[in-house]
């Protein structure tokens, strides 16, 4: 890695990208096996499961169609507000249909519990949620959450897909930031 290198502002790598890989590919024939037959639509939210999205649709067999949700959370810190606003709105009607939430991450759960008020009430004929990783603060809203990829430790993680002030999301692995790049 040269000074250029993004990953050089890596403390530490919590998954490759080839754990990553694995993980995705099992969550896919999982996907696929649960959604056979039936009208799926996945629900990438924006900016941070563009990732997970792309690989996981391309893992699955089945056919699916996707949308996309933009919500606003964090701003540029790293803590929730708890103030959760449509920054953009999904193009399909999703009455009937089979939605699926891909999220890059469940921390608090806030977000989440909002996006799934909010898509309940659309009238789906189901609504489940896909999270690449899930931290532990997660346990204390309820929120089922169907398809785990990782649960990881209670660290601010940033790489595939995964921001700090819209940095990092283009890194292939998982990690915590170095203190300096905080300050
Ligand atoms: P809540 O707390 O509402 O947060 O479940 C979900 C959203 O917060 C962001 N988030 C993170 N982003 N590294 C990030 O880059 C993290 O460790 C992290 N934890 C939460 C993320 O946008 C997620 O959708
Ligand atoms: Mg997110």
């Amino acid at each position: 890695m040269d000074a250029q290198d993004v990953g050089t502002d890596l403390e530490r790598v919590l998954l490759t990208k080839e754990q990553i890989a694995a993980r995705v590919q099992e969550l896919a024939a999982e996907l696929d096996r649960d959604y056979a037959g039936k009208d799926v639509l996945l629900v990438g939210v924006l900016k941070g499961a563009v990732m997970v999205m792309a690989d996981l649709s391309r893992a699955m067999r089945i056919p699916v169609a996707m949308d996309w949700m933009a919500v606003s959370s964090y701003g540029s810190g790293t803590r929730s507000s708890g103030v959760v606003r449509i920054l953009k709105d999904l193009d399909a009607d999703i009455s009937g249909r089979h939605v699926l939430v891909v999220e890059d991450i469940i921390d608090s759960g806030l977000t989440l519990s909002w996006l799934l008020a909010n898509l309940s009430s659309r009238e789906p004929a189901s609504v489940r949620v896909c999270t690449l990783l899930r931290k532990p603060d997660a346990a204390k809203v309820h929120v089922d959450v169907a398809y785990v990829g990782f649960d990881i430790p209670n660290e601010f993680v940033v790489g595939y897909g995964l921001d700090f002030a819209d940095r990092y999301r283009n890194l292939d692995a998982v990690g915590t930031l170095a203190p300096h790049v905080y300050s």
